[in-house]
């Protein structure tokens, strides 16, 4: 690839696409921005940029289901990461439709568009796929060491706060594994079905017309700009701004469940070597850190970074409400050899120094707590 490219990022204005833009930028990319700026996420701002986008970029107010602006956007472009999407787990189970049409007919527009009226140009798409898609991550059998598909949880076995998935036919629990690229997808959400359709649609649109296209999966992503305002989005964000506003955050299941917490700058450099490794060519990889961590440790380690004073005040110990919602999965962290072996990538950032990063970030923001809301409108639609 050319020193110096044209690139388009979708979604660019939101939390990961910013800072992609960044690392473009810093690599003498030239980068277009195309965000329609989901007040969901940015809040109202009358069609202006969020102050921590890259003044050295372009950027164009759009939205991925409006066809003739997205044409618009696509001139001239070379490559195009696609991150623009709407990202609430549960929220995608009721506003199904909203979701399907921003998700996957937003990537139906803009494969749509590269193949018939952009194919002379662009040479190369990155798109954001999800962990989500794995539903439930590996599990081996403690007692053969061998990978199980563990039997669904049952409400009735949730009802009875029993949380670890069983061996099939058996009482015991199977043992969480690294999750590699090869796991059975299963997605248990609209949101993880929306992404699996984006990967899928990305790898064989690019394997059909030759462009060499790469779908990363990212595992759960946390670090600054993350929208605190957003009771749909990452934990971390929602942990945070409960601490901020003087309040416990609410823990589901018994908070015992894992996952693997990524730094959004180490994304930012997965998308890059996304971009400059061939041998990623056509294939999906996981990006996250092999590591996994407990919900109920990430809220402990907030706890401790926010307000150290108070790390044993009984009002901000994480509530533990036992309730859990449809289509959580109990563990999955990443087996990230694929990523090492075909990109070098390396997660360079440790949970604490990343978990500062976030802190410093969000003790500047005014944090609206809408996580009494959103449970609001689960336990509505009977989804917790
Ligand atoms: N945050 C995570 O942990 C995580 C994990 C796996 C995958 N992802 C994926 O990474 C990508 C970025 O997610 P994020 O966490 O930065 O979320 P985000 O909400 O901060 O960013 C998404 C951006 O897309 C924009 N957008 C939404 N709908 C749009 C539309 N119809 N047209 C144009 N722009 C639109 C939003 O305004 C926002 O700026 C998404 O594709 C998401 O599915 C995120």
């Amino acid at each position: 690839m050319s020193s110096s490219l044209h690139i388009l990022v979708t979604g660019g204005a939101g939390f990961i696409g910013s800072f992609i833009v960044d690392a473009l930028v810093e690599k003498g990319h030239r980068v277009r921005v195309f965000d329609c700026l989901d007040p969901q996420v940015h809040g109202e701002r009358d069609g202006k940029a969020p102050e921590y986008l890259s003044r050295d970029a372009e950027f164009v107010l759009g939205d991925v289901r409006d066809v003739e602006a997205l044409d618009k956007a696509m001139d001239g472009i070379d490559v195009v990461f696609h991150e623009a999407a709407a990202v609430g787990v549960a929220q995608s189970m009721y506003a199904i439709r909203a979701y399907t049409e921003a998700n996957t007919m937003g990537t139906a527009n803009l494969l749509e568009l590269i193949v018939n009226k952009h194919r002379d140009h662009v040479r190369r798409m990155i798109v954001a796929s999800s962990m989500s898609i794995y539903g439930e991550g590996r599990y081996v059998d403690p007692a053969t060491n061998q990978f199980v598909v563990p039997a669904q949880r049952t409400t009735r076995q949730l009802d009875s706060g029993d949380w670890e998935p069983r061996i099939q036919g058996t009482d015991r629990p199977a043992q969480p594994a690294p999750c590699d690229e090869m796991k059975p997808l299963e997605p248990t959400s609209i949101y993880a079905i929306n992404k699996r359709d984006q990967e899928e649609m990305f790898l064989s649109v690019g394997r059909a017309y030759g462009i060499p296209a790469v779908a990363l999966r990212y595992f759960n992503v946390y670090g600054s700009r993350q929208a605190l305002s957003n009771p749909y989005t990452g934990v971390g964000a929602i942990f945070s701004s409960c601490y901020l506003n003087g309040r416990a955050p609410r823990v589901f299941e018994d908070g015992l469940q894992t996952r693997d917490f990524i730094h959004v700058t180490d994304i930012a450099r997965a998308n890059v070597l996304a971009l400059e490794r061939s041998e990623a060519d056509y294939e999906a990889i996981n990006v996250g850190t092999g590591r996994p961590t407990s919900v109920l440790g990430l809220a402990k380690m907030l706890l401790a970074k926010l307000h150290p004073d108070r790390v044993e005040d009984p009002e901000l110990q994480p509530k533990i409400v036992g309730r859990f919602r449809a289509g959580d999965i109990r563990h999955c962290y990443g087996d990230i050899s694929k990523a090492r072996r075909l990109m070098g990538f390396e997660p360079a950032v440790r949970l604490e120094d990343g978990i500062a990063e976030l802190i410093e970030w969000v003790r500047k923001q005014e944090a609206k707590d809408l996580s009494d809301q959103a449970l609001k409108e689960l336990s509505q639609r009977r989804l917790v």
